[in-house]
């Protein structure tokens, strides 16, 4: 059976960007392949904020995974700085990773340039993803189109590694569906929808309350056409609603378009509106009852134990092919 693995970051506010690009690919793959599925709570240390909250997000963020339908039998949930492999690897594999490249990183570019000085945890950040997914010879990574670059930088230092130190690691692939590839901010659709983004009324957080969620999306961006058709190019706002509403309907787009002729922006933002509402509004009832429940504890037990057996037996063969003493 293949290996799938993929995480996010708890930082407290998951967007339907996430749920979308990411958290509903988990579920969807559930069943098909070996899961593993974590938090990133070390990839969060690499931007300073004093606000972290990181116990708490944590398992606000596990809450949300149950909720969202991720079966524990099913998939390996475990915390990324439970498991100490993670970083141990990373280490190595900053070893064979280059300056150039890491620097060369969209992301890195981007986060660097917001601050006068930024951490060097920032620049190897992909380092340790790459580890991450090379632990669990994981062969498919389900993301947004945003960490596309960092899953192929570890497909080139797998590949790398491989050559210098012989067969070692699985060389992974990205898994991107087209139509959630990227969700786009409701006010600005041009940019990416984001917990960072300044505005917030142009981004659906999953813990928004749900009549917050149908302001926000019958106050979005659309243009002076009036016509609900699908062209990122000419009319993002109306392309990002229809993107929004056939991955949570799993309609196609032709589909939606058919079902829109000839219906006037506020009917199809209402439409949108109580799809979204619908979906987010059963995750908000579940994930209630799975934020006060110790089951989750148990979970991350669970998934600590079996998450470092396997990540100790790829990290021992590393060391042994890079030639350690024993
Ligand atoms: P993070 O926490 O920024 O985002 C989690 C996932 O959500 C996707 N995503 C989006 N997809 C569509 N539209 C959007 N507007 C949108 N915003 C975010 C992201 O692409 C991502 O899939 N570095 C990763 C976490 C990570 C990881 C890993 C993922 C660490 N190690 C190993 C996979 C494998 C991150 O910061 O994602």
């Amino acid at each position: 059976m293949k290996k799938m693995l993929t995480g996010l970051q708890p930082t407290g506010i998951i967007t339907l960007g996430n749920y979308i690009g990411s958290i509903k690919q988990m579920v969807e793959n559930q069943g098909k392949y070996e899961s593993y599925i974590f938090v990133a709570d070390m990839h969060a240390i690499t931007v300073n904020d004093d606000k972290r909250n990181l116990k708490e997000n944590t398992r606000s963020l596990v809450a949300l995974y149950l909720a969202c339908g991720i079966d524990p039998k099913l998939n390996t949930i475990f915390v990324q700085s439970q498991n100490e492999y993670h970083a141990n690897l990373g280490y190595f594999l900053e070893c064979n990773s280059y300056f150039g490249e890491l620097s060369r990183m969209h992301q890195f570019k981007e986060k660097s340039k917001k601050s006068e000085s930024f951490t060097v945890g920032l620049l190897t950040y992909p380092v340790l993803m790459a580890a991450d997914i090379l632990l669990y010879d994981a062969d498919i990574v389900p993301v947004g189109i945003d960490q596309k670059q960092h899953v192929e930088l570890a497909r080139d230092i797998a590949i790398r590694f491989n050559k210098r130190y012989g067969d070692t690691f699985v060389v992974p692939n990205p898994e991107i569906k087209s139509e959630g590839t990227k969700i786009a901010d409701l006010l600005d659709p041009t940019i990416k929808m984001s917990k960072s983004n300044e505005n917030q009324n142009g981004v659906i957080r999953l813990l928004d309350e749900p009549e917050v969620i149908r302001k926000k999306i019958m106050r979005a961006t659309t243009d002076s056409e009036m016509l609900v058709k699908y062209d990122p190019e000419n009319k993002p706002g109306i392309s990002n609603l229809l993107n929004i509403y056939i991955s949570i309907t799993g309609k196609t787009m032709e589909e939606a378009e058919k079902e829109f002729d000839g219906c006037n922006y506020g009917t199809f933002k209402t439409k949108v509106a109580d799809v979204v509402v619908e979906k987010i509004s059963e995750i908000q009832k579940k994930y209630y009852e799975y934020l006060n429940s110790d089951e989750l504890d148990k979970i991350l037990a669970d998934g600590r134990e079996k998450s470092r057996e396997i990540a100790k037996k790829k990290y021992e063969l590393v060391k042994e092919k890079i030639g350690f003493y024993n």
